[in-house]
């Protein structure tokens, strides 16, 4: 069985995308692929859903006929079974993890051991498939299950963690699209210029200190800079009041701090609250999708 991690950014979404950094890690939970044979041909199958390599053209099928293709197993009677730990299209890394699961388990099957880079295009392909444009974070976090800060010039610096961080992850169930999110805040940088500037430029702030604090296992400072974060990306108009009701669930249940993850408009949110994750999650459940307890991967230093 292949396994690849999910993804959370902790800080600094949308103000990456204009140079800043993130602060994103691994999650300690993810996907499974494992591959069987199947009599009538390749198909992918995702909990109840099947999708064929043969006759259909959408995403999932596209991205099962590159594995195949980029693992010389094209036309192999086989079914690659893919499972989630985590809600999907929520911004928690699921394609992303997808992709890495569904390559370790065709080059395994295959009986090949890709070099890095080989192994690395066909997850592109797939993310590429799914995201148009990815910036790579997702699949690199769902391949390593490392955290660190990340920008757009330089790729990830990994930060060890000192000690564990587990966090309570609410999805709202409200469908959003990053595309739509990331133009909502590029709309309102050309309208309003130097006050949004000047937000991106304090989550940056805001991301760099969290990456500090993570190193240091300053859980405190850690939440009350996810708190700050969920301020300044309600100014930029990408929380909703779902997210807004669910961070406010998660504070006065005990949380230390808790904010929207990815994009924003829906998905999820985490909170960050040592020794009381039961009690938010609890808060949570009557009022989310979907509730877990997850622990960032990134490695102990
Ligand atoms: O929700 P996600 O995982 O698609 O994250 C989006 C993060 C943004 O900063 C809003 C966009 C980006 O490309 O970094």
């Amino acid at each position: 069985m292949s396994r690849a991690f999910g993804k959370v950014i902790l800080l600094g979404e949308h103000a990456v995308v204009y140079g800043q950094p993130a602060l994103a890690g691994a999650l300690n939970v993810g996907c499974t692929a494992r591959i069987g044979s199947n009599p009538t041909g390749p198909c992918l199958s995702l909990g109840q859903s099947r999708f064929s390599a043969h006759d259909s053209n959408d995403g999932l099928s596209r991205a099962l006929r590159a594995t195949l293709e980029a693992t010389g197993l094209s036309g192999a009677k086989l079914e690659i079974a893919v499972d989630f730990a985590l809600p999907t299209a929520a911004g928690l890394g699921s394609s992303a993890a997808l992709a890495v699961a569904m390559a370790r388990a065709a080059f395994a099957y295959a009986n090949k051991a890709p070099e890095a880079s080989e192994f690395r295009a066909l997850v592109d392909v797939i993310e590429r498939i799914f995201h148009g444009n990815p910036s790579g974070l997702d699949a690199l976090l769902a391949e390593t299950g490392l955290l660190g800060l990340f920008t757009k010039a330089e790729g990830l610096r990994p930060i060890a963690v000192a000690k564990p961080v587990k966090l309570v992850i609410a999805d709202s169930g409200v469908a959003r699209s990053t595309q739509t999110q990331v133009a909502g805040v590029a709309v309102l940088r050309e309208r309003l210029g130097r006050p949004i500037e000047r937000t991106l430029e304090a989550i940056g702030d805001v991301a760099r200190a969290g990456g500090e604090a993570i190193e240091r296992g300053d859980l405190p400072r850690l939440g009350a800079l996810m708190d700050v974060n969920q301020g300044l990306l309600s100014a930029l108009s990408v929380s909703t009041p779902e997210l807004e009701h669910l961070v406010g669930v998660a504070r006065r249940a005990g949380a230390m701090g808790a904010k929207l993850t990815g994009a924003g408009g829906g998905g999820c949110v985490i909170a960050l609250a040592p020794d009381r994750e039961e009690a938010v999650a609890a808060a949570l459940r009557p009022v989310a999708k979907t509730v877990l307890i997850a622990e960032l991967a990134g490695r102990p230093g």
